[in-house]
């Protein structure tokens, strides 16, 4: 009822689980059969393929563009191919590492495939954009939240979604009753209750992330993408991403370092204090 509340929505709608990658994996096993087809839109999110792989799934990976938009024509093609065996569209928005979002209309072009679309919204608070109030207008379309990033009660482990009621009551079903433990639902509601702090804090971490992402752009070898969550992605452009990496942890600076096919000599900085900022760029700007 709390969660109902906060997203403003009727009860029918919310399941909440051990952290919202509960939620993708009790999605996944209500939807999939042996073989069938699951979108990915790389790079993205790691639980997606780990949860479609363990119910037997076929990863479909769809890579986003240049700029980590989503590629809608890719999609649809992939969709298209196999069309009775791709079950669920997954979208990370704001998507994990790249912290962009994926606009409305794109997200109901998908929709109206007929598939499955979970747009997952664990950094939404951060972005302030939600496809949530259209979820009761669609019979497919479901949104997950998390308070593990703006509450910061990731190891509680408390998550929840959005959904369709007729797929919320089959949820339901398969849901183990006692998924969720008492102390994250004391802490759930405790940070309902003290709203106006937390939300104070995200707003602090908003400002902070537009200043680091200027001070960013500022240094020649780093490309820093737009963000709308609480970290930012950067391309290293001049220079070895891991040994920035390696030279910022021995000052006790600790990032994400990606080097994969589709994340090439990237950094993922997690948003801190201002003085966490002034720190990283004055280690930054004595390493390069
Ligand atoms: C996009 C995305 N979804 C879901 C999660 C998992 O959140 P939770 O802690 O609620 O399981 C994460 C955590 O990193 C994430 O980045």
């Amino acid at each position: 009822k709390a969660l109902a509340g906060y997203v403003g929505v009727d009860v029918a709608h919310i399941v909440a689980g051990a952290g919202s990658d509960e939620l993708i994996d009790l999605i996944l096993r209500l939807f999939l059969e042996p073989g069938d087809g699951v979108i990915n839109c790389v790079p993205t999110f790691g639980m997606y393929p780990f949860c479609t792989e363990i119910c037997s799934g076929k990863v479909i990976d769809v890579p986003r563009d240049k700029s980590y938009a989503i590629d809608i024509a890719g999609i649809k093609e992939a969709v298209g191919e196999k069309n009775e065996k791709t079950k669920i569209i997954f979208i990370a928005s704001p998507n994990n590492p790249t912290g962009n979002t994926t606009p409305q209309r794109d997200i109901l072009e998908l929709v109206n495939l007929g598939k499955v679309v979970v747009i997952d919204e664990a950094y939404y608070e951060f972005s302030g954009t939600t496809i949530a109030p259209l979820v009761s207008k669609y019979e497919n379309l479901i949104v997950l939240r998390s308070f593990s990033k703006w509450a910061g009660l990731a190891g509680l482990r408390i998550g929840y979604g959005i959904f369709p009621t007729l797929i919320a009551e089959q949820l339901l079903k398969i849901k183990q009753p006692y998924n969720i433990n008492l102390a994250a639902q004391v802490a759930l509601q405790e940070s309902l209750n003290d709203i106006e702090y937390l939300q104070d804090t995200v707003q602090k971490i908003i400002s902070e992330r537009e200043r680091l992402f200027q001070r960013l752009g500022e240094l020649k070898f780093l490309k820093p993408f737009p963000s709308q969550a609480n970290f930012i992605l950067c391309a290293v452009v001049k220079g070895n991403a891991r040994l920035i990496y390696e030279g910022l942890q021995k000052k006790g600076i600790f990032l994400r370092y990606f080097d994969t096919p589709l994340l090439r000599n990237s950094l993922r900085i997690s948003m801190g204090k201002p003085e966490h900022t002034d720190a990283l760029i004055e280690a930054l700007k004595e390493m390069c």
